[in-house]
Protein backbone atom coordinates (compact mmCIF):
# COMPACT_ATOMS: atom_id res chain seq x y z
CA UNK A 1 0.00 0.00 0.00
CA UNK A 2 1.53 3.86 -1.21
CA UNK A 3 1.22 6.52 1.46
CA UNK A 4 0.43 9.50 -0.71
CA UNK A 5 0.98 13.43 0.47
CA UNK A 6 0.63 15.50 -2.25
CA UNK A 7 -2.22 16.48 -4.68
CA UNK A 8 0.00 16.47 -7.62
CA UNK A 9 0.83 12.79 -6.20
CA UNK A 10 -2.27 11.55 -5.60
CA UNK A 11 -3.73 12.63 -8.94
CA UNK A 12 -0.85 11.52 -11.38
CA UNK A 13 -1.27 7.38 -9.10
CA UNK A 14 -5.17 7.72 -9.97
CA UNK A 15 -5.05 9.19 -13.69
CA UNK A 16 -2.63 6.57 -14.32
CA UNK A 17 -4.67 3.86 -12.50
CA UNK A 18 -8.05 4.87 -14.74
CA UNK A 19 -5.45 5.23 -18.21
CA UNK A 20 -5.21 1.45 -17.96
CA UNK A 21 -8.81 0.62 -17.64
CA UNK A 22 -8.84 0.58 -13.66
CA UNK A 23 -12.04 1.62 -11.92
CA UNK A 24 -11.24 3.50 -8.65
CA UNK A 25 -13.13 3.49 -5.05
CA UNK A 26 -12.41 6.14 -2.96
CA UNK A 27 -13.07 6.17 0.72
CA UNK A 28 -13.27 9.67 1.89
CA UNK A 29 -12.50 9.40 5.98
CA UNK A 30 -11.10 11.67 8.80
CA UNK A 31 -9.05 8.74 10.36
CA UNK A 32 -9.58 7.01 13.38
CA UNK A 33 -10.74 3.73 11.35
CA UNK A 34 -13.41 1.62 12.79
CA UNK A 35 -15.71 -0.98 11.60
CA UNK A 36 -18.18 1.21 9.56
CA UNK A 37 -15.04 2.69 7.49
CA UNK A 38 -13.77 -0.55 6.94
CA UNK A 39 -17.45 -1.32 5.81
CA UNK A 40 -16.98 0.81 2.78
CA UNK A 41 -13.51 -0.21 2.42
CA UNK A 42 -15.13 -3.62 1.21
CA UNK A 43 -17.78 -2.19 -0.66
CA UNK A 44 -15.31 -0.10 -2.68
CA UNK A 45 -13.11 -3.34 -2.72
CA UNK A 46 -15.67 -5.63 -4.22
CA UNK A 47 -16.73 -3.37 -7.11
CA UNK A 48 -13.55 -1.69 -7.73
CA UNK A 49 -9.64 -1.95 -8.92
CA UNK A 50 -8.11 0.55 -7.09
CA UNK A 51 -9.05 1.78 -3.71
CA UNK A 52 -8.25 4.82 -2.45
CA UNK A 53 -8.98 6.29 1.32
CA UNK A 54 -8.28 9.49 2.32
CA UNK A 55 -7.54 10.54 6.02
CA UNK A 56 -7.57 14.04 6.93
CA UNK A 57 -9.23 15.87 9.67
CA UNK A 58 -10.67 18.59 7.83
CA UNK A 59 -10.80 21.86 9.96
CA UNK A 60 -13.07 23.66 8.14
CA UNK A 61 -16.17 21.40 9.25
CA UNK A 62 -15.16 21.81 13.07
CA UNK A 63 -16.91 24.69 14.65
CA UNK A 64 -15.40 27.08 17.45
CA UNK A 65 -15.28 25.47 20.37
CA UNK A 66 -15.86 21.32 18.99
CA UNK A 67 -13.26 18.65 19.41
CA UNK A 68 -11.13 19.26 16.27
CA UNK A 69 -7.83 19.47 18.64
CA UNK A 70 -9.20 16.55 20.83
CA UNK A 71 -10.70 14.19 17.64
CA UNK A 72 -8.52 11.08 17.71
CA UNK A 73 -5.72 10.49 15.49
CA UNK A 74 -3.23 7.49 14.96
CA UNK A 75 -2.23 7.49 11.51
CA UNK A 76 0.06 4.20 11.90
CA UNK A 77 -3.15 2.18 13.17
CA UNK A 78 -5.61 3.65 10.16
CA UNK A 79 -2.70 2.60 7.92
CA UNK A 80 -2.31 -0.91 9.34
CA UNK A 81 -5.98 -1.50 9.13
CA UNK A 82 -6.14 0.13 5.57
CA UNK A 83 -3.79 -1.79 4.41
CA UNK A 84 -5.53 -5.35 6.44
CA UNK A 85 -8.50 -4.15 4.39
CA UNK A 86 -6.62 -4.05 0.80
CA UNK A 87 -6.49 -0.04 0.32
CA UNK A 88 -4.38 0.77 -2.71
CA UNK A 89 -3.46 3.44 -1.65
CA UNK A 90 -4.01 6.15 1.44
CA UNK A 91 -3.98 9.93 0.54
CA UNK A 92 -3.51 12.00 4.24
CA UNK A 93 -2.05 15.24 3.01
CA UNK A 94 -1.69 18.00 5.84
CA UNK A 95 -4.10 20.85 6.53
CA UNK A 96 -1.30 22.94 4.48
CA UNK A 97 -1.18 20.80 1.48
CA UNK A 98 -5.37 21.16 1.31
CA UNK A 99 -6.06 24.09 2.00
CA UNK A 100 -4.13 27.87 0.27
CA UNK A 101 -4.63 30.38 3.46
CA UNK A 102 -6.79 31.99 3.53
CA UNK A 103 -8.88 29.93 1.44
CA UNK A 104 -11.61 32.02 -0.06
CA UNK A 105 -13.98 29.57 -1.78
CA UNK A 106 -16.60 27.59 -0.39
CA UNK A 107 -19.47 25.26 -1.05
CA UNK A 108 -22.77 25.35 -0.11
CA UNK A 109 -25.80 23.67 -0.47
CA UNK A 110 -28.01 25.58 2.13
CA UNK A 111 -31.42 24.30 1.57
CA UNK A 112 -30.08 20.67 2.48
CA UNK A 113 -27.72 22.09 5.46
CA UNK A 114 -29.56 24.39 7.70
CA UNK A 115 -31.73 21.57 9.57
CA UNK A 116 -31.10 18.63 12.13
CA UNK A 117 -27.22 18.60 12.38
CA UNK A 118 -26.84 22.10 10.24
CA UNK A 119 -29.43 23.67 13.03
CA UNK A 120 -26.87 23.36 16.04
CA UNK A 121 -23.31 23.56 13.56
CA UNK A 122 -23.74 26.04 11.18
CA UNK A 123 -20.41 26.10 9.01
CA UNK A 124 -20.31 22.29 9.63
CA UNK A 125 -21.94 21.33 6.38
CA UNK A 126 -20.17 24.12 4.33
CA UNK A 127 -16.95 22.61 5.48
CA UNK A 128 -17.57 19.16 4.54
CA UNK A 129 -18.88 19.73 1.06
CA UNK A 130 -15.74 21.68 0.26
CA UNK A 131 -13.43 19.39 1.35
CA UNK A 132 -15.34 16.50 -0.47
CA UNK A 133 -15.18 19.04 -3.66
CA UNK A 134 -11.75 19.17 -3.25
CA UNK A 135 -11.29 15.31 -2.84
CA UNK A 136 -13.60 14.43 -5.80
CA UNK A 137 -11.38 16.81 -7.84
CA UNK A 138 -8.21 15.46 -6.33
CA UNK A 139 -9.34 12.13 -7.67
CA UNK A 140 -11.29 12.47 -10.95
CA UNK A 141 -13.61 9.77 -12.15
CA UNK A 142 -14.48 7.16 -9.57
CA UNK A 143 -16.98 5.76 -7.06
CA UNK A 144 -17.23 7.43 -3.60
CA UNK A 145 -18.46 5.33 -0.61
CA UNK A 146 -19.98 7.10 2.41
CA UNK A 147 -21.81 5.98 5.58
CA UNK A 148 -25.57 6.33 5.81
CA UNK A 149 -24.95 6.83 9.73
CA UNK A 150 -23.89 10.80 8.18
CA UNK A 151 -27.06 11.01 6.65
CA UNK A 152 -27.70 14.25 5.95
CA UNK A 153 -24.06 14.69 4.88
CA UNK A 154 -24.44 11.61 2.16
CA UNK A 155 -27.63 13.41 0.85
CA UNK A 156 -25.71 17.07 0.30
CA UNK A 157 -22.94 15.37 -1.17
CA UNK A 158 -24.66 13.58 -3.75
CA UNK A 159 -26.64 16.41 -4.45
CA UNK A 160 -23.76 18.81 -4.65
CA UNK A 161 -21.72 15.35 -6.69
CA UNK A 162 -25.00 16.51 -9.09
CA UNK A 163 -25.34 19.97 -9.31
CA UNK A 164 -21.67 20.69 -9.81
CA UNK A 165 -21.46 17.58 -12.27
CA UNK A 166 -18.73 15.74 -10.64
CA UNK A 167 -17.95 12.50 -12.88
CA UNK A 168 -18.64 10.97 -9.29
CA UNK A 169 -20.73 8.06 -8.27
CA UNK A 170 -21.64 8.62 -4.83
CA UNK A 171 -22.98 5.21 -3.10
CA UNK A 172 -24.06 5.02 0.30
CA UNK A 173 -23.39 2.18 2.26
CA UNK A 174 -25.45 0.75 4.90
CA UNK A 175 -24.68 1.58 9.19
CA UNK A 176 -22.30 -0.78 11.56
CA UNK A 177 -23.45 -1.40 14.42
CA UNK A 178 -22.61 -2.89 17.71
CA UNK A 179 -24.69 -5.90 19.01
CA UNK A 180 -26.30 -3.45 21.54
CA UNK A 181 -27.76 -1.39 18.48
CA UNK A 182 -25.43 1.44 19.27
CA UNK A 183 -23.99 3.00 15.80
CA UNK A 184 -20.70 2.63 15.08
CA UNK A 185 -18.45 6.34 15.40
CA UNK A 186 -15.32 7.48 15.35
CA UNK A 187 -16.98 9.29 18.81
CA UNK A 188 -18.17 6.39 20.68
CA UNK A 189 -14.88 6.16 22.30
CA UNK A 190 -15.33 9.45 24.16
CA UNK A 191 -18.65 8.00 26.09
CA UNK A 192 -17.86 7.08 29.75
CA UNK A 193 -19.20 3.46 30.88
CA UNK A 194 -22.29 4.25 32.04
CA UNK A 195 -23.04 6.96 28.78
CA UNK A 196 -21.94 3.78 26.43
CA UNK A 197 -24.58 1.93 28.43
CA UNK A 198 -27.10 4.63 27.67
CA UNK A 199 -26.51 5.67 24.02
CA UNK A 200 -28.68 2.57 22.28
CA UNK A 201 -31.66 4.26 22.86
CA UNK A 202 -31.16 5.74 20.25
CA UNK A 203 -31.15 3.09 18.07
CA UNK A 204 -34.30 1.79 20.03
CA UNK A 205 -36.30 5.28 19.33
CA UNK A 206 -35.58 4.75 16.28
CA UNK A 207 -37.36 1.02 16.19
CA UNK A 208 -40.05 2.86 18.09
CA UNK A 209 -40.70 5.38 15.05
CA UNK A 210 -40.49 2.60 12.22
CA UNK A 211 -43.22 0.12 14.99
CA UNK A 212 -45.32 3.05 14.84
CA UNK A 213 -45.50 3.75 11.23
CA UNK A 214 -45.96 -0.39 10.51
CA UNK A 215 -48.57 -0.46 13.02
CA UNK A 216 -50.54 2.47 11.00
CA UNK A 217 -49.05 5.70 12.55
CA UNK A 218 -48.79 8.17 8.76
CA UNK A 219 -48.82 11.72 11.42
CA UNK A 220 -45.10 12.50 10.86
CA UNK A 221 -44.90 14.83 14.34
CA UNK A 222 -46.22 11.64 15.98
CA UNK A 223 -44.16 9.73 14.99
CA UNK A 224 -41.62 12.29 16.08
CA UNK A 225 -42.52 12.59 19.06
CA UNK A 226 -42.61 8.66 20.05
CA UNK A 227 -39.19 8.68 19.01
CA UNK A 228 -38.37 12.06 21.05
CA UNK A 229 -40.33 10.34 24.14
CA UNK A 230 -37.84 7.07 24.28
CA UNK A 231 -34.63 9.39 24.33
CA UNK A 232 -35.87 12.09 27.08
CA UNK A 233 -36.57 9.02 29.11
CA UNK A 234 -32.46 8.00 29.44
CA UNK A 235 -31.69 10.33 31.90
CA UNK A 236 -27.99 10.56 30.59
CA UNK A 237 -28.90 11.19 26.95
CA UNK A 238 -29.96 14.94 26.46
CA UNK A 239 -31.99 15.34 22.68
CA UNK A 240 -31.07 17.50 20.16
CA UNK A 241 -33.95 16.21 17.40
CA UNK A 242 -35.64 13.34 16.23
CA UNK A 243 -37.03 13.79 12.90
CA UNK A 244 -38.80 11.93 10.21
CA UNK A 245 -37.74 13.44 6.58
CA UNK A 246 -38.00 12.71 3.31
CA UNK A 247 -34.67 10.76 1.79
CA UNK A 248 -33.65 12.79 -0.63
CA UNK A 249 -35.41 16.51 -0.04
CA UNK A 250 -34.59 16.22 3.74
CA UNK A 251 -38.02 18.12 3.79
CA UNK A 252 -40.57 16.96 6.47
CA UNK A 253 -43.44 15.95 5.18
CA UNK A 254 -47.12 15.84 6.93
CA UNK A 255 -48.55 12.55 5.99
CA UNK A 256 -46.15 9.62 5.50
CA UNK A 257 -46.20 7.62 2.16
CA UNK A 258 -43.24 6.00 0.39
CA UNK A 259 -40.01 5.96 1.57
CA UNK A 260 -38.80 8.06 4.67
CA UNK A 261 -35.91 8.57 6.77
CA UNK A 262 -36.35 8.58 10.50
CA UNK A 263 -33.21 10.56 12.58
CA UNK A 264 -32.11 11.08 16.08
CA UNK A 265 -29.52 13.10 17.22
CA UNK A 266 -28.54 13.56 20.89
CA UNK A 267 -25.71 14.30 23.65
CA UNK A 268 -24.46 11.98 26.43
CA UNK A 269 -22.11 13.99 28.60
CA UNK A 270 -19.53 15.38 25.87
CA UNK A 271 -20.43 13.27 22.46
CA UNK A 272 -23.12 13.88 20.55
CA UNK A 273 -24.18 10.84 18.64
CA UNK A 274 -26.53 10.49 15.72
CA UNK A 275 -28.03 7.55 14.27
CA UNK A 276 -30.97 7.21 11.37
CA UNK A 277 -33.36 4.28 9.89
CA UNK A 278 -35.32 4.04 6.71
CA UNK A 279 -38.85 2.58 6.47
CA UNK A 280 -40.97 1.99 3.41
CA UNK A 281 -44.17 2.94 4.57
CA UNK A 282 -46.72 0.18 4.34
CA UNK A 283 -49.35 1.41 1.42
CA UNK A 284 -53.06 1.20 3.15
CA UNK A 285 -55.34 -0.72 1.49
O1 LIG B 1 -17.64 11.56 7.30
C1 LIG B 1 -16.47 11.99 7.43
O2 LIG B 1 -15.60 11.32 8.00
C2 LIG B 1 -16.13 13.37 6.92
O3 LIG B 1 -17.19 14.25 7.10
C3 LIG B 1 -15.65 13.38 5.46
C4 LIG B 1 -16.76 12.92 4.51
C5 LIG B 1 -14.45 12.49 5.32
C6 LIG B 1 -15.25 14.80 5.06
O4 LIG B 1 -14.23 15.30 5.85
Amino acid sequence: MELITTIADARRRLDTARTSGAQVGLVPTMGALHDGHLSLVDAARDACDVVAMSIFVNPLQFGAGEDLDAYPRDLDRDLALADEHGVDLVFAPTVEEMYASPTLTSVVVPELASTMEGASRPTHFAGVATVVAKLFNIAGPCRAYFGEKDFQQLVIVRRMAADLSFPVEVVGCPIVREPDGLARSSRNVYLSPEERAAAPVLHRALERGRDAIESGGRDAGMVAAAMAGLVTSEPLAQLDYAEVVDPVTLARPDRLEGEVRLLVAARFGRPRLLDNLGVLVPEQG
